[in-house]
C-alpha cells in the first residue's frame, strides 16, 4: 500500500530530521509536514507544509481525511524543563494531542488503518527506578510533568492497542544530540549547546554538574530507530509500552574531554541549576535488550564518533 504520512510538530529537533528522512524514503509529496510554527528553513521546498495546532482535532481530522493519511508521527510536546514552567500547558498539549490522534485512528478504523508513532522518553523514570541499566519493565514514578505525561501517554497507547487494536508505536528516547535543528526546553540540551559553544566561544558553562551521567543518542541513530520500529512487522512487536532505547551514556566532563581532543583550548565551568534535580531523577544508563530482541535495534554512534560528526557538521 502507498504510504501517506502526516508529521505533527515537524519543525522541532526530531521533526526536521525525521521529515527529511521520511521524504527520502516515501517521496517528498507523500510526507506532509505540519507545525504551529513557521516552516523550518531546512524543510522549505522538500515537500508540502501546513500550519497545524497539535490540539486542533477538527483540522487534524480534515487533513487526515483529505490526504488519505496512513501514518501519523506526533512529535509536538513541551519538554522537561519548559514543562515545569507551565505544568498545565504541558499536560494539555502532550496528552490532548495524543488522545485526539488515538481517537482519530479508532474513528477511521473501518475506512483505513492508521499507524501512529508517538515518542516517549527516559523522563518516564524517577528517583525510585534503578539508575544503572534501567530495565524495560521497572518502577516508574516520574517527578516532572513531562515525565508524567509520557508515562500516562504510554499507558494510553497500550490501552488503545489492547482495546481497539490501534497500531501505535513508541520509544523512550534518551537525550538527543543533533546539529541540523536544536532542542528547546530539555534537561539534556547541554549536550547540544556544548558543541555549539565549543566552536563559537571556545568555552561553555554547563547547567549540570560534571559527573551527571545520562543516556544519550546521536540524532542519526534516533531517526533510524524510529523508522526501523515503524517498518517492523506488527506481529514481531509484543511490547506495547514504549521501548527502552540506548546508544551511549556520558557525563558533561566526558563530553568535554572528547571535544578537547579536537579543540585543545576548549574550557568548561559548571553551574548546576534547577535542571540538576531533574537529571538526578533520571537513569544513568538504559537496558534496551527488548528493542534489540523484538525489532533488531542496534546503535551505530558512540561518543567519539558523535563528537567528530557534530564538530565537522557544525563547522560547515
Ligand atoms: N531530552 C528530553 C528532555 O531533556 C528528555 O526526553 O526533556
Amino acid at each position: 500500500m502507498k504510504e501517506k504520512i502526516l508529521i505533527i510538530g515537524a519543525c522541532g529537533q526530531i521533526g526536521v530530521e525525521l521529515t527529511l528522512a521520511l521524504r527520502k524514503i516515501y517521496g517528498g509529496e507523500n510526507v506532509i509536514a505540519s507545525d504551529i510554527r513557521d516552516e523550518h528553513p531546512l524543510l522549505a521546498g522538500t515537500g508540502p507544509y501546513t500550519t497545524l495546532n497539535a490540539n486542533d482535532a477538527d483540522n487534524t481530522r480534515a487533513i487526515v481525511k483529505k490526504e488519505g493519511i496512513t501514518q501519523i508521527y506526533l512529535l509536538a510536546a513541551l519538554l522537561s524543563a519548559t514543562g515545569e514552567k507551565d505544568p498545565k500547558l504541558c499536560w494539555d498539549l502532550n496528552m490532548g494531542s495524543l488522545r485526539q490522534v488515538l481517537d482519530l485512528a479508532v474513528e477511521m478504523k473501518d475506512e483505513r488503518k492508521i499507524k501512529i508513532f508517538w515518542p516517549s522518553s527516559i523522563a518516564v523514570f524517577g528517583a525510585t527506578t534503578p539508575r544503572q541499566n534501567t530495565p524495560q519493565l521497572t518502577v516508574m514514578e516520574p517527578t516532572t510533568m513531562y515525565g508524567v505525561t509520557k508515562y500516562a501517554g504510554e499507558l494510553l497507547c497500550q490501552y488503545y492497542n489492547r482495546r481497539y487494536g490501534t497500531d501505535v508505536r513508541s520509544v523512550r528516547y534518551p537525550g538527543l544530540i543533533s546539529w541540523k535543528s536544536v532542542p528547546g526546553g530539555g534537561t539534556t540540551d547541554y549536550a547540544v549547546d556544548i558543541y555549539i559553544q565549543a566552536l563559537k566561544a571556545g568555552k561553555y558553562e554547563c547547567f549540570l554538574s560534571e559527573n551527571t551521567y545520562l543516556p544519550m543518542m546521536y540524532m542519526d541513530d534516533a531517526i533510524r530507530a524510529t523508522i526501523e520500529l515503524m517498518q517492523a512487522p506488527v506481529e514481531n512487536l509484543k511490547t506495547h509500552m514504549a521501548f527502552n532505547l540506548s546508544a551511549m551514556s556520558f557525563s558533561p566532563k566526558e563530553v568535554y574531554e572528547s571535544i578537547k581532543k579536537i579543540i585543545s583550548n576548549f574550557e568548561i565551568t559548571y553551574a548546576p541549576d534547577h535542571r540538576q534535580a531533574i537529571a538526578d531523577s533520571w537513569p544513568a544508563s538504559i537496558d534496551d535488550s527488548t528493542a534489540r530482541a523484538e525489532w533488531n535495534w542496534k546503535p551505530k554512534f558512540d561518543l567519539e564518533k558523535m563528537t567528530t560528526a557534530m564538530l565537522e557538521n557544525l563547522k560547515k
